[in-house]
């Protein structure tokens, strides 16, 4: 239910670029790009990477711009679509193209849940959650890494229109269809080669489809009584076939204490540090990571990590460079200030705040292995390089051995 870059590139290789993966419209660089010529798809084929046209200035619900905080000038444009005359900034129709993962479209009970106060306002900032204007009911915003749909429905209205290149005529009824199908649909991996069969009996009661499947969706799992990934402790001393199966699920069981126990400083995490809890602030991965059984964040809302924020950033030079500039009035981005560059300014290109800008939705933690590469812009091609990214971000200084565990945790969600 996700798209990793080995099956895209099998997918080019037995379709030799004919598969509808690849239409111009946003599965190449950009649509003015021949199609079918690798270099057109190279954001795709290299990175996992799928086009994202945004109306720049971001419009209100009523289809009006709205006046934004900021500037964005570009600095490099390697894939050629923000300088395109015909689809870039400048165009009759000033469009910004950004370059995103696909999410993954399972286990989405829990990737809508959000945790707020009395329904009403954001569990995180205390602030107004957002209105779906179909219902008009408060929602979080916990869907697609810029929030800019409330709801499955409005996502797979757009998505129709937009990737599809439908042309409107989709009804509700095959609206609800499309959401009650994705509601059903329970993902995580089942057998690992070495670690064996993840389900039956002795195996840790977070793994497989059907803890997804049956669990509750709306526990925090930042805590010791629904701790987000259960228990691993029958794989601490393992019952396993060889001595290597042994191995490797007692590395796992420490893995997941790497990643539940062990504390790191987080520090200049905009929408996370920046509102009052301190910074650095001392917590563990699953702090943020902590929705039970999917690991996705419980507060309805973004934050900005660093990852597309050079230097903070993984060096990747095939992604468009925006230089921001912030009004001298508006509330600057809390650790970049009012003038620095991104390959995305995530929720800022909605909002048109300059605080907002880089501020992502993160995913959930399910079916990893078989959904390379990692974060929203696909900078980490491996688990390991997650690891090694927030080693490296938050100065963890983990042991090899660590670094070696919580790779393997994370390989058999
Ligand atoms: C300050 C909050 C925070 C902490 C602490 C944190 N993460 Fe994350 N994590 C995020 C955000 C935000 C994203 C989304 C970034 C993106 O997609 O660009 C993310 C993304 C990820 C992803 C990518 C998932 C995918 O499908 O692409 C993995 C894996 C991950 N984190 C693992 C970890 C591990 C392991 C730790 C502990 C070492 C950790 N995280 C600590 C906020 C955090």
């Amino acid at each position: 239910m996700s798209l990793s870059l080995s099956s895209i590139r099998e997918r080019w290789e037995a379709t030799a670029g004919a598969d509808p993966l690849f239409d111009t419209g946003d599965g190449a660089n950009c649509p003015d790009q021949p199609r079918g010529v690798r270099g057109s798809h190279s954001l795709l084929l290299d990175h996992g990477l799928i086009r994202i046209p945004l109306s720049w200035p971001p419009r209100n619900a009523a289809g009006e711009p709205i006046k934004t905080e900021f500037t964005l000038e570009i600095v490099k444009d390697p894939a050629g679509c923000n300088t395109s005359p015909t689809y870039g900034m400048k165009s009759a129709t000033p469009t910004v193209s950004v370059y995103r993962r696909p999410r993954m479209a399972g286990n989405l009970r829990y990737v809508t849940t959000s945790f707020s106060l009395s329904g009403r306002f954001n569990g995180k900032t205390g602030e107004p959650l957002a209105i779906d204007p179909q219902t008009g009911k408060r929602v979080g915003l916990p869907i697609l890494s810029d929030a800019r749909h409330p709801t499955l429905e409005a996502q797979a209205r757009d998505a129709v229109l937009t990737h599809l290149r439908g042309n409107g005529a989709v009804t509700d009824e095959q609206i609800r269809q499309i959401v009650d199908f994705e509601g059903q649909v329970y993902v995580a991996q089942q057998t690992h080669r070495v670690g064996g069969s993840l389900t039956g009996l002795n195996a840790p009661p977070a793994l497989g489809p059907m803890a997804l499947a049956t669990g509750k969706s709306i526990l925090p799992g930042n805590n010791w009584t629904t701790p987000v990934f259960m228990s691993f402790d029958s794989w601490r001393e393992p019952a396993g076939e060889t001595q290597e199966q042994k191995d490797f699920r007692s590395s796992v069981a420490r893995g997941y204490d790497v990643f539940f126990v062990r504390p790191m400083w987080i520090r200049d995490v905009a929408w996370f540090t920046s509102i009052g809890m301190g910074n650095p602030y001392k917590r563990t991965c699953a702090i943020c990571h902590s929705v039970h059984l999917a690991g996705n964040n419980i507060s309805p809302g973004l934050m900005d990590l660093g990852v597309n924020n050079p230097p903070m950033a993984p060096l990747m030079p095939d992604l468009p460079v925006f230089r921001v500039t912030c009004n001298k009035d508006a509330l600057p981005h809390p650790y970049l200030g009012r003038d620095f560059v991104t390959h995305d300014p995530g929720r800022a290109l909605i909002t048109g705040k300059c605080m907002d800008v880089g501020s992502l939705v993160m995913q959930q933690m399910r079916g990893m292995s078989a959904r390379a590469p990692y974060f929203s812009n696909g900078s980490a091609k491996t688990i390991r390089a997650v690891v090694d990214y927030y080693d490296t971000r938050f100065k963890m200084e983990m042991t090899e051995q660590e670094k070696q565990d919580l790779t393997n945790f994370m390989s058999v969600l």
